[in-house]
This record gives C-alpha cells, structure tokens and sequence, in this order.
C-alpha cells in the first residue's frame, strides 16, 4: 500500500501530492529552513557540488518546487536549467521568487510529471531531483524517465531523507519526526496531513543500498551513495 498524505480520500498518490504541496506551498519554503534548522541548504549544496566536474550545459530539475534546488545548481554556470514539477502552488510560488531574483532567463518552470516527462530521450546533460523521489507514485517508473531523458554519459543526483541507523541520532531523529514536526509543520502549514506524510513516507522509502538497486536496475552505471549528517538525508549519484 502506497504511504499518501490524506487517507480519508480515494484519489491516487499522485493528485493527493499534488494537492498537498499547493496547501504548502506559501509556508513550504519557511518551514523547510526552520524544521531542518537550515541543514537542507548545506545538502543541497553539497549535492550540486558533485556535478561540479561535469560541466552541465543543460540541466532538468525533476520535482523542483519552488526552485530552490535549480537555484542552487546556477553555481555550476550551466547554460539554462528546466524545472519540472506537478504542483502549480509551488511551480507558482517558484516563479515569483525567480522573477524577484532576475533568473527567469536562466531558469524556466513548467508543470512535468517525473514518470512521464514532457522531453526527448537523451536531453539533459545532467539531472537533479531533491526531496522529489519519495513523493513519486511509481518510484522505479519515475527512475526511468531520468535515466532516458538524460544524455549518454550524463549524470543524475538524487537529494533525499533517510532513515539514521545508530543511537543516538536513530532515537532522537524518531523523537523529532514523529512528535515535534507534525505539530509545528500543521500548526505553521495549516495543512492537516503534509507533516505527517512527511515522516511516514521517509519510513516507507527504500533508502540507501535498496535505493542503488532501483537505480540501477533502470540503467544507471558507477552509482555511488554519500550518507549526510548521521544519515538523516542521502545522496545518490549515477551516470548513464
Ligand atoms: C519536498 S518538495 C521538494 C522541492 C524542491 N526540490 C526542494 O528541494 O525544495 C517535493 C516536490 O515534488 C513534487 N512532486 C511530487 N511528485 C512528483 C512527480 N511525480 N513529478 C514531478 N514532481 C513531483 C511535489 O509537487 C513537490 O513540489
């Protein structure tokens, strides 16, 4: 059974995600910084970091809400970045900020479903996705669209949560998850279920080696895995 944010509705993962992110879209980018303590700046950076050899001219940003990670990669001088996302709010809630910015040349937003991208095979030289691939409703089907969108020789980044295996951080990331950040993320949010989905669909996600087999599994070669902060987020790398 698929972990969806609001479990009174019959409707599939997909609009219930794309439903729940236009509730929080106004408050998300807020609540991202102040629940993470601002640690989700530090990984995206690290994570655009890695893509610095490669040199990418044209980049996708899959799930790219409000624009931060597509931001962050315009440090790699790429010639123009293409965020996708199946969420208007946040899609809208992007473009405003890239037009404060004065990006929208350099980035251009548009509505794009990760397991049906609106793109030719062998497109992008290079792929961004963070804290986009748990909220796919066909993860594998998701994998695959990146992998045949993206050039020979090119490389994805995938920015994700995962769950810490040691005490303390274990117990104490538990503790956080489950009973500091629903409260703050609904009473802040207004949504009554996105900050509960958030952890259980941490839970549900197939982290760390179980991920690098998907990813594989749909082409992906010299795969790596770069565990951040005691685990509580990962980073997956390959090339096609
Ligand atoms: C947690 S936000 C991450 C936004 C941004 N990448 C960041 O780093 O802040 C997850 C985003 O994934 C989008 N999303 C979920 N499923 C998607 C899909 N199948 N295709 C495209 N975007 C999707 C949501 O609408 C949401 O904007």
């Amino acid at each position: 059974m698929a972990v969806v944010p609001y479990k009174d509705q019959n409707n599939d993962k997909k609009s219930q995600v794309a439903q729940m992110f236009d509730n929080i879209a106004g408050k998300y980018d807020f609540l991202n910084h102040f629940l993470s303590a601002g640690i989700d700046i530090v990984w995206r950076k690290k994570a655009v970091s890695l893509l610095v050899k490669e040199k990418p001219k044209l980049m996708l940003d899959i799930a790219t809400g409000t624009a931060d990670f597509a931001i962050e990669a315009l440090s790699l001088q790429p010639e123009k970045i293409v965020g996708v996302d199946i969420s208007e709010g946040m899609l809208a809630v992007g473009r405003q900020k890239l037009q404060r910015k004065g990006l929208t040349d350099k980035i251009e937003l548009k509505y794009g479903d990760s397991e049906n991208l609106p793109f030719e095979d062998n497109t992008f030289d290079a792929i961004t996705v963070a804290f986009g691939v748990r909220n796919f409703e066909n993860l594998k089907q998701g994998l695959a669209e990146m992998n045949r969108v993206l050039k020979p020789g090119g490389t994805a980044v995938v920015l994700e949560f995962s769950k810490p295996q040691r005490f303390p951080m274990k117990q104490l990331y538990q503790f956080y998850f489950k009973n500091i950040l629903p409260v703050v993320g609904r009473f802040v949010s207004k949504d009554r279920a996105a900050y509960t989905y958030l952890p259980e669909s941490v839970q549900a996600f197939p982290d760390g080696q179980e991920f690098l087999k998907i990813f594989e599994e749909v082409g992906f070669k010299n795969t790596k895995w770069h565990s951040l902060t005691f685990g509580i987020s990962s980073i997956y790398i390959g090339k096609k």
